[in-house]
């Protein structure tokens, strides 16, 4: 199944390049909406130190990194010092805070694997979910938004291929498809092994950002000011781009032994993780390495169902970008 296909040639391929730009700026939030995300978040930031003087709130997810696109809901997490007091109770009690407040819908999902509080801003119109010293989070969100500064191709690669996935249907990890989350690491990982490479590989380069969470060392070099014409000796354009990501995930990944890894910016072998059987829940099918926790797979939501669905779509999407005279049309279909 792997390596069937030749990827040919499109002489008209950088024809495609203006509706494919078209599409990636009509994704991107106007600042007004920016503006009113800061609004919300320095309300939560005044109710929250009421109670707790000296927790911090930080924007984390798609708001945060670079990767959202217009009317997200956003990610907060709550960092707090209260190590004698389990989460769901945290979480019970910032639920009472926030109700007492103009705010709707509040909800504390105490049971969900990550517990938070849901909530609805009537002023805003926004939604937003807050977590409880995911500080985890907080770290990959800065290694994207550091890796979308090194390169524009980043970003405009990774709106189209979210907003691909939401309109396929698979982008939901509930139904066993993919997290947004993953798709950009495999928007970076794509781009750093492109020859010559687009993205460098930052947690390999010298350490200037260096933090421990968890008991995991996060560092990576954070300068990325220092590396904006990184990618110049590659030329291709969005067009092109988006058919060798699809291109590769339908006929080049070996999904029986490869593990895709930003932190090493290469692939890795399964069996080096362990991750080569079914354990408990996670099946391992499509492995795609967390940067930071190493022993998670952002693919093990995946299940035989949904690899087949998975795989059928990047060939979909490759088969499009090959021979469809239009193909900004038929790749975003609703399923
Ligand atoms: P959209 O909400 O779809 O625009 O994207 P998002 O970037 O907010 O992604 P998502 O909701 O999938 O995840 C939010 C954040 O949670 C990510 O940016 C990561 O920082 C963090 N995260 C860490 N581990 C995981 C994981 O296993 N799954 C998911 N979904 N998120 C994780
Ligand atoms: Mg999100």
């Amino acid at each position: 199944r792997i390596y069937k296909r030749q990827m040919m040639c499109r002489r008209d391929i950088d024809i495609l390049n203006v509706p494919f730009l078209a599409i990636y700026e009509s994704l991107i939030p106007p600042e007004e909406e920016k503006l009113r995300q800061k609004q919300l978040v320095a309300l939560l930031e005044k109710l929250v130190s009421k109670e707790w003087p000296t927790a911090k709130l930080y924007l984390y997810g798609s708001c945060a990194n670079s990767f959202g696109v217009s009317k997200s809901d956003i990610d907060v997490c709550l960092a707090i010092e209260e190590a004698d007091m389990d989460k769901s109770k945290i979480i019970m009690k910032l639920a009472d805070i926030l109700q007492s407040d103009n705010l709707q819908n509040v909800q504390a999902l105490t049971r969900a694997r990550v517990p938070i509080v849901k909530l609805m801003d009537p002023v805003t119109g926004i939604s937003c979910d807050i977590c409880i010293n995911n500080l985890l989070a907080v770290v990959n969100t800065k290694l994207l938004r550091d890796y979308a500064h090194v390169d524009v191709r980043l970003r405009q690669l990774a709106f189209i291929i979210k907003h691909w996935a939401k309109s396929r249907g698979v982008n939901e990890t509930y139904h066993g498809t993919l997290s947004s989350y993953a798709y950009v690491l495999m928007c970076i990982h794509y781009l750093q092994q492109r020859r010559p490479a687009i993205l460098p590989c930052l947690q390999e380069m010298e350490a200037t950002y260096s933090v421990t969470v968890d008991d995991i060392g996060c560092a990576y070099f954070d300068q990325v000011e220092k590396l904006s014409d990184f990618g110049r000796h590659n030329k291709e354009a969005i067009a092109q781009l988006v058919w060798g990501f699809f291109y590769y995930w339908a006929y080049c990944h070996d999904y029986a032994n490869a593990v895709i890894s930003v932190r090493t910016g290469s692939i890795i072998s399964k069996r080096e993780k362990d991750w080569t059987r079914r354990i408990g829940n996670d099946r391992h099918l499509i492995c795609i390495e967390d940067p930071f926790e190493t022993s998670h797979d952002l693919g093990r939501v995946v299940d035989k169902h949904s690899i087949k669905v998975l795989r059928e779509e990047f060939e979909r999407a490759a088969d499009i970008m090959q021979y469809d005279p239009n193909p900004c049309i038929k790749l975003f279909e609703p399923y």
